[in-house]
């Protein structure tokens, strides 16, 4: 089979594209490397049983000849290519919502051209300020107004999700939107305000760990070979096609106790500070208090169960960092 990820340098795509070399696939990557980089794919180019199966494209996927090309040659789409992190998202409106609503919809247009299977990373964003939990697919969505950019990236991906489910009803396009809660592990990036890889960098240089606000937002964690497993049975699952799936992990944590739990597995000196959102963001800035999945639906159709050790987790991220992968 030949599958096509978009955003296939990123961390995400980059285990992804693993897991299918590793099943006997070939992998076709386009990545313009805006937040993803070689580095997270060069050992799966040079591995010996991969590398005449890895086909990378350094490219924007709003080049229309590039994805017209791709899409035709692949059976499957992994639809991955995102401006991602709230800070990168302030930092470049524009380009964020070009990226994130113009990309996904050339994508669905050749896909359904070509009649190829699709999968679309949504994100838990896309419920915006809610407090209760655990959220589920079908809840209310509340954001704050268009002021506050930080909402663009939660309005640009809910746009894709009525966009894909459009192409299922009108065309019967087979595509299936996960809506991902914060995924971590090695490769990613805490450059663009991923708070585990940030807190894990800080402990390991002895740098005080920032969190922003008070603290008190909690929030869940998965690891992303769940998340891959998850993209990979929600694939192979035609009950998957015209719908939307949580998947996330479902223990709660206040981000202050993961600060303190990341300096304890690391035996860093390091000690807290906090940092008002008005600094670490912008003037005003809106958080979410809470954003616990209800994995139920996801879990009915083809029994994800999440590995909730966040100890295990940090601990290999912690063991990569180390290392300086
Ligand atoms: N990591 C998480 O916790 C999380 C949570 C919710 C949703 N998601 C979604 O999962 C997907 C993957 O996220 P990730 O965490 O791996 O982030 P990432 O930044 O590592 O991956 C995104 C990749 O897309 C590439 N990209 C961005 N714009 C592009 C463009 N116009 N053309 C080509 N490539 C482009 C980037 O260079 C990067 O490699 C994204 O769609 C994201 O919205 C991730």
């Amino acid at each position: 089979m030949k599958v096509l990820i978009t955003g296939g340098a990123g961390f995400i795509g980059s285990h992804l594209a693993e897991a299918y070399l590793e099943k006997g696939d070939e992998v076709y990557i386009v990545d313009d490397l805006s937040t993803g980089s070689m580095e997270n794919i060069e050992s799966l180019q040079e591995d010996k049983r991969f590398r005449n199966r890895i086909f990378v494209r350094i490219d924007n996927i709003l080049n229309h000849e590039t994805m017209l090309e791709l899409i035709g040659i692949c059976d499957t789409v992994f639809h991955l290519a995102a401006a991602v992190g709230v800070k990168y998202i302030l930092d470049h409106p524009m380009e964020s919502i070009k990226t994130n609503i113009q990309g996904t919809e050339k994508i669905l247009e050749l896909c359904n051209k070509f009649k190829k299977k699709l999968l679309i990373a949504s994100s838990s964003e896309v419920y915006g300020k809610h407090t209760h939990a655990p959220l589920i697919e079908t809840d209310n969505i509340i954001y704050g107004p268009s002021s506050k950019f930080r909402w663009s990236y939660a309005a640009s991906k809910l746009m894709d999700e009525f966009t894909a489910l459009a192409y299922y009803r009108t065309n019967g396009l087979n595509v299936t939107v996960p809506r991902l809660f914060n995924t971590i592990g090695p490769r990613q990036t805490g450059t663009y305000g991923m708070v585990v890889p940030r807190f894990v960098d800080q402990a390991l240089r002895g740098e005080p760990l920032t969190v922003y606000g008070d603290g008190t937002q909690t929030r869940t964690f998965t690891g992303v070979k769940d998340v891959v497993k998850a993209f990979m049975g929600l694939m192979e699952n035609e009950g998957s096609f015209g719908q939307v799936f949580n998947i996330g992990g479902t223990e709660e944590i206040a981000i202050l106790d993961l600060a303190q739990k990341i300096i304890a597995i690391t035996g860093s000196q390091s000690g807290i500070k906090m940092i008002p959102y008005e600094e670490a963001y912008e003037a005003d800035f809106e958080d979410m208090e809470r954003r616990v999945p209800s994995i139920e639906k996801v879990a009915q159709l083809i029994g994800f169960k999440p590995n909730d050790n966040l100890d295990d987790i940090i601990r290999e991220i912690v063991a990569v960092m180390k290392k300086g992968n």
